[in-house]
């Protein structure tokens, strides 16, 4: 299994509903590799003073999450080459057209003007797909807004496997049934995923915030006209606000969002016992968290061990992918 995460720095919780508790909960499900991809993220403009701070902040709050160190391999993206060669190779299977039509770089080249986006933006799932590839994984936990780049590299994959010999395992992608944290949206603007890029500051719940500022981000929460006594209804497309909050309190509970509904009348109550169970979710991590920053040597070993294991098994496929392209290998 591999999966990553952007080096966003502090953890949402759509991050942790809809990717990282997964993780933690399947980390020991065969062999399993988690990456903080900060290649991806030279692929739009940011300061290069804040990335190695965000990176490491990002690992800190995987490993405050649950990630255990002798469960998972935790590790940082630029710090095993192999992703970087894979890249070259799967660039030169990959064709135009087909990264023209990832919906992702369509949305952001065009926000900017094609002309000045980045390369690297235009490859971006190629590197995914090196990402992925090296490990041999089969599953692919990501979030539906990945569908397309695991599609991509499942193509590159069995193209590269048919010209070159068998190379590469043709991964699937483990997308999570909903109601189960993978359409947590921003609190204010509930038609869009909650993100750090967000416009409003008050849409998006860190895993650092206190319980105050998670209670007011939660009582502010756009809903939508209450409409009497059925007004907490799931039906993401006409009330997607109230939606968000059902989906949110039973991806918590583990419950269905349809089910949810059925406990509450009014938003209220259903906003009082959300806020209440976000903040017993993420008080056991922030502990965590402040606990490994007190010791940030622990978390350095932690993604030297993991970059040491990751390159001793990407290195391997790298080579193997070069002798079936015909390069010839070091002697
Ligand atoms: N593109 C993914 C995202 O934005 C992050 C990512 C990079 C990833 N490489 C990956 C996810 C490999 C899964 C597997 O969420």
């Amino acid at each position: 299994m591999f999966s990553g995460i952007q080096p966003t720095g502090d953890l949402h919780l759509g991050n942790l509903l809809g990717a990282v508790r997964w993780w933690v909960e399947d980390q020991r499900q065969g062999e399993t590799f988690y990456c903080v991809v900060d290649l991806h993220a030279l692929t739009e403009p940011g300061d290069p003073a804040e990335l190695r701070p965000a990176t490491l902040t990002m690992a800190t709050w995987l490993l405050a999450a649950g990630l255990d160190p002798d469960g998972c391999t935790l590790f940082l993206q630029s710090q095993v080459p192999a992703h970087t060669q894979l890249t070259w190779l799967l660039e030169c299977t990959a064709s135009m057209g087909e990264l023209r039509r990832m919906t992702q770089f369509k949305d952001k080249a065009a926000r900017h003007g094609e002309e000045s986006a980045r390369v690297g933006l235009f490859t971006y799932p190629v590197l995914m797909a090196a990402d992925i590839l090296l490990y041999d994984a089969d599953q692919v936990p990501v979030g539906d807004d990945q569908r397309q780049h695991l599609e991509l590299t499942r193509e590159l994959a069995r193209r590269f496997n048919a010209r070159y010999g068998p190379t590469f395992v043709v991964p699937e992608a483990a997308i999570r049934p909903p109601g189960r944290g993978n359409r947590i949206m921003d609190l204010q603007e509930p038609n869009d995923k909650m993100s750090k890029s967000s416009v409003s500051p008050q849409g998006t719940i860190y895993l650092l915030d206190d319980p105050v500022t998670i209670e007011r981000k939660v009582k502010r929460a756009v809903t939508d006209p209450d409409d009497g006594p059925d007004a907490v209804r799931y039906d993401p497309v006409t009330k997607p606000g109230v939606s968000n909050l059902l989906e949110i309190l039973a991806s918590v509970q583990g419950r269905r969002p349809q089910d949810v509904a059925g406990d509450y009348t009014r938003y209220g109550p259903l906003k009082a016992d959300l806020a209440a169970a976000v903040i017993s979710l993420v008080e056991p991590i922030q502990a965590a968290y402040l606990k490994w920053t007190q010791d940030p040597g622990a978390v350095s070993s932690v993604l030297r061990a993991g970059a040491e294991r990751a390159d001793q098994v990407a290195r391997v496929t790298l080579a193997r992918a070069s002798d079936a392209v015909g390069l010839v290998l070091p002697s």
